[in-house]
């Protein structure tokens, strides 16, 4: 019989299982005391308080009682008033009991969850401070101080509302307030570079209490990242004379990159712009260009090879157009000079070859 007793074990944890008068409880008890409420989740040092209706039918007239390592209560017929101005420790049950023979009690035990909110929530990067560099890793880390109990603390790590991980100690034991933290490894790279990271700690009370969240600090990363062309890459550049010249050396970085031009002798010699800009290139600007972007994690180089030919069609058209002149202003000559000439009943030399040629002509075809 003994056998399928259980044993106090959670009242031993608690260190009163000396004040019990009770042994054992027949865990097959059809009748046994019911607690309301069936779950006590309680923040430390706060007020708390239970009612245990003993039995139906079972327990009449039968000893009775309520174990409590902290409160007081009043009994009024078979129930129990348990009360407790301040919690004060971290680990406490009640029991609350009947006697059915020899050595053999109806009891349930009411468990107590007390919870402290985190004192502290934070963020950042262990062992280190300031700028990170592209292509190293870092460990972010959240570190959460004097919470209890360890698993009902749920810890998620974000990145901007993205979670980037999280952390649920759940078969974590310890009821009294501890520190904890969670790593998290951290890529450096030119995309997380102002990203900015924070932590929240949630005590999960299984839906007793509302969920509380404590946030942590913000931490914003700065990543330092070598110079990275944001327009288009170099390569050969065609114009015409006349046209404009744009040469774009965008470039992101971090720090800010400075700029650093190579120009042709044409081209001015001292210039730091990230776009350089002729408004009408002419055949001397034609050339290599070359641009160094820098920082202090690296260097850029793009290079431009720029073609600057004569447009020869004005030329052509113009030449034509002077030939037509020419032309045009012949022909008018010559006409003025013939009608002079009709006009004055001079000898015209157009009537003697057109009187001529047939004459001169006909001998010819019949030889
Ligand atoms: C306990 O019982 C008393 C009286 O019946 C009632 O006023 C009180 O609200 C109950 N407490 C709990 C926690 O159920
Ligand atoms: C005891 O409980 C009964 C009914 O459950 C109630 O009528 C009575 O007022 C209570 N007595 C005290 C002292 O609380
Ligand atoms: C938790 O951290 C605080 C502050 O750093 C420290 O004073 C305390 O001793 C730590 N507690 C435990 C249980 O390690
Ligand atoms: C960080 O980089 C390593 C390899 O460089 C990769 O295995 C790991 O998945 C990366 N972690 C994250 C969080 O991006
Ligand atoms: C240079 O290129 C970048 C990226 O394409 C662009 O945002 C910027 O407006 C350009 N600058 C000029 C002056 O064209
Ligand atoms: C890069 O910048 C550093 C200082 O920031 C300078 O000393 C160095 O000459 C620069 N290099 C080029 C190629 O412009």
């Amino acid at each position: 019989m003994f056998s399928c007793y259980i044993f106090l074990s959670v009242l031993s944890l608690s260190g009163f299982l000396g004040d019990f008068h009770v042994f054992g409880c027949d865990e097959n008890c059809p009748d046994k005391p019911v607690f309301s409420p069936s779950r006590l989740v309680v923040e430390f040092g706060t007020s708390t308080s239970a009612n245990c209706s003993v039995c139906r039918e079972d327990c009449l007239g039968k000893f009775s009682g309520l174990e409590h390592s902290t409160g007081r209560f009043q009994k009024n017929e078979t129930t129990y008033l348990w009360t407790a101005e301040k919690i004060n420790t971290w680990t406490s049950s009640i029991l609350c009991y009947y006697n059915k023979g020899k050595d053999l009690q109806c009891c349930s035990i009411l468990p107590i969850i007390v919870y402290q909110f985190p004192t502290k929530v934070e963020v950042g990067f262990r062992n280190h401070d300031g700028p990170m560099l592209e292509g190293q890793q870092y460990q972010l880390y959240c570190r959460v101080e004097k919470v209890a109990p360890l698993r009902n603390v749920i810890v998620t790590l974000y990145q901007g509302e993205t979670v980037l991980g999280q952390y649920h100690p759940k078969y974590n034991n310890e009821n009294k307030p501890s520190n904890m933290t969670f790593m998290n490894v951290f890529n450096a790279t030119k995309e997380n570079d102002g990203a900015r990271y924070k932590c929240v700690a949630r005590l999960d009370l299984e839906h007793d209490v509302a969920l509380n969240d404590t946030i942590s600090n913000i931490v914003t990363a700065t990543v330092y990242y070598k110079p990275q062309l944001v327009g288009p890459a170099g390569g050969p550049v065609s114009l015409t004379v006349g046209d404009p010249l744009h040469l774009n050396c965008s470039a992101e970085g971090n720090p800010r990159p400075s700029v650093t031009w190579i120009l042709p002798s044409a081209a001015p010699s001292d210039f730091h712009g990230e776009v350089f800009s002729v408004d009408s290139v002419a055949t001397e600007h034609k050339g290599q260009y070359v641009c160094s972007i820098n920082n202090t994690v690296g260097t850029a180089t793009v290079k431009f090879y720029v073609e600057v030919h004569i447009n020869y069609t004005p030329i052509i058209l113009a030449a034509i157009a002077a030939l037509v002149g020419l032309a045009t202003l012949t022909v008018i000559l010559l006409y003025v000079h013939y009608y002079r000439l009709s006009r004055t009943g001079e000898y015209r030399l157009k009537d003697v070859l057109r009187f001529r040629t047939p004459h001169v002509a006909l001998p010819a075809g019949e030889l």
